[in-house]
């Protein structure tokens, strides 16, 4: 399969810290808790650059589509107990995780896709397991809408990304069966952090 971040991976974390500060590092960080006693599955992890303070917490599965993000991940998380993956994450319920982390990765599926995702990934939780999502959300300024559409035009071109808007993630979550737990807001509501459990709960 093509890696369509080859070309991104090597400036990726620079030009999201040019652009947005520890804005999105923060949101990615801000729900984490008792780590060392959580397994934890992360798809789409990117370079892993904003996991490497608490790294030796870490442990879990990694899976990435980008030979090159996912090289950059190894190194930078090779002091975490990962195991890292190239391809696509299958579910299974003999192996369940406590939580599950999906940031900026969701948008690159289309609607009915994102759906049958989320609804697979319950294979591979408990009943008190949570999703971790961070992403944007559609933009509240016109700055905001000036900045979002330059970044997509940019992913469009270089990544190959299909999309030209923002997935509904409240109802495609809610339709897969989850409730949201808790969230919390960057630059009014453009970017957010959220938590997810089943709304068996
Ligand atoms: C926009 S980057 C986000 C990287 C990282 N999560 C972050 O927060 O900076 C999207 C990443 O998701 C990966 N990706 C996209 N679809 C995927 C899938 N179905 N399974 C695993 N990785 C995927 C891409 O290869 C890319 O590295």
């Amino acid at each position: 399969m093509k890696d369509r971040y080859s070309f991104v991976a090597p400036y990726y974390d620079f030009l999201v810290k040019l652009v947005f500060g520890n804005d999105l590092k923060d949101l990615k960080t801000w729900f984490i808790t008792n780590l060392n006693k959580k397994k934890i599955l992360i798809i789409g992890g990117g370079d892993g650059m904003d996991y490497r303070e608490f790294q030796s917490d870490l442990k879990g599965e990694y899976w990435e589509l980008s030979e090159a993000m996912l090289s950059k991940a190894q190194k930078n998380l090779a002091q975490s107990k990962l195991t890292f993956h190239l391809g696509d994450f299958k579910s299974n319920p003999d192996n369940q995780f406590d939580e599950i982390w999906l940031h900026f990765v969701l948008d690159t599926f289309p609607d009915l896709e994102l759906g049958l995702f989320l609804s697979e990934l319950r294979k591979s939780m408990k009943p008190s397991s949570t999703i971790y999502l961070t992403d944007f959300f559609n933009p509240q300024s016109p700055f905001h809408r000036v900045i979002h559409a330059t970044m997509l035009a940019y992913f469009r071109m270089l990544t190959k990304h299909q999309r030209t808007d923002v997935p509904d993630y409240e109802i495609a979550f809610q339709k897969a069966g989850f409730q949201k737990l808790d969230e919390i807001r960057k630059r009014k509501g453009w970017i957010r952090a959220q938590l997810w459990e089943s709304a068996a709960n």
